[in-house]
């Protein structure tokens, strides 16, 4: 087939389907196995922008062809607290057993906030998911800014918070005990200082693409407001988040095996339910470097 016969045929296969909700859609028509014209590219880099998420049903991928599709977003990146594959060195294989308590993800967050360049983009692909539950919800965060009122938008307009992977991963979070990371796979060792590190950020991000502001701070990776105690800075904090992630914002995404997602890592907070337990659920992880928040 020349490559003109294949643009069209990608075209003619093409859909975007609107989620139940106020963001994310799903594309359909894909093989995310083919190389996918430019004009498909710039497709569904358009509909991710504007929707935040996306989703593909029905992939066979293996670790590489995800990390190949995810390329296509920018430069892979390398979450500092786990372990990468043995299979490929960008992606992580997120596995919760039956038998195991321990949830990945199961807070309202954006990925690695704490980070001086958080990723931009996190895609995550179903190996094995429940029969039931194991969904993952998520919040758009423009949204929820777009509808501050007014005055609380300009009264902390320029301001800029603390941010640490403490709260979670520092040893009385949630990923701090020892028996959880082993259930992980952390990779923790004498890179346990980084839990620590401290970064400061705005409250409020402008994306580096649309330009539309959005809330950035949260409860888990948020430890202040720059200028204030942690106290003190712990009603706004809650506000904010309990706010962005009211179900106005929030859609859900049901996984099924084969299912890969990528979201918009800098806009859209994300939530994994941890609602199965007794079921084993396998995904896999990659992520695209980001730029510094502005
Ligand atoms: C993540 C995450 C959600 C899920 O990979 O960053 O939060 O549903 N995962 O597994
Ligand atoms: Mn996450």
């Amino acid at each position: 087939m020349n490559r003109e016969r294949q643009i069209i045929d990608d075209y003619r296969q093409l859909g975007i389907v609107e989620w139940d909700g106020p963001l994310g859609a799903e594309v359909t028509g894909l093989d995310l196995r083919q190389a996918l014209a430019p004009e498909v590219w710039a497709e569904i880099q358009r509909a991710w922008l504007q929707y935040g998420v996306l989703c593909f049903r029905d992939q066979q991928l293996t670790p590489a062809q995800q990390a190949e599709f995810a390329r296509g977003f920018g430069e892979l990146d390398v979450y500092p607290f786990m372990r990468s594959s043995d299979a490929h060195p960008h992606v992580i294989e997120l596995v919760k057993e039956a038998s195991s308590k321990t949830n990945f993800g199961g807070l309202w967050h954006t990925d690695t906030s704490y980070l001086p360049e958080p990723p931009k983009a996190t895609v995550l692909y179903a190996v094995e998911v429940p029969e039931q539950g194991g969904d993952t919800l998520f919040a758009d965060a423009r949204a929820a800014f777009d509808d501050l009122p007014p005055s609380l938008r300009h009264r902390w307009a320029g301001a800029r918070g603390i941010y640490t992977p403490r709260l979670v991963h520092g040893s009385t979070g949630v990923y701090g005990d020892a028996d959880v990371q082993a259930e992980l796979g952390a990779r923790y060792g004498d890179e346990a200082g980084r839990a620590e590190a401290e970064v400061e950020h705005p409250l409020f991000r402008t994306h580096p693409e649309t330009g539309r502001k959005s809330i950035y701070c949260s409860l888990v990776h948020t430890l202040r407001i720059v200028g204030m105690s942690r106290e003190a800075s712990l009603p706004l904090l809650t506000e904010l988040s309990e706010h962005a992630t009211g179900d106005r914002y929030v859609a859900r995404l049901r996984w099924q095996p084969g299912t890969l997602a990528i979201w918009d890592n800098r806009c859209l907070f994300h939530y994994a339910l941890n609602d199965y337990h007794g079921q084993r659920r396998h995904m896999r992880r990659v992520i695209v470097r980001g730029d510094r928040p502005r």
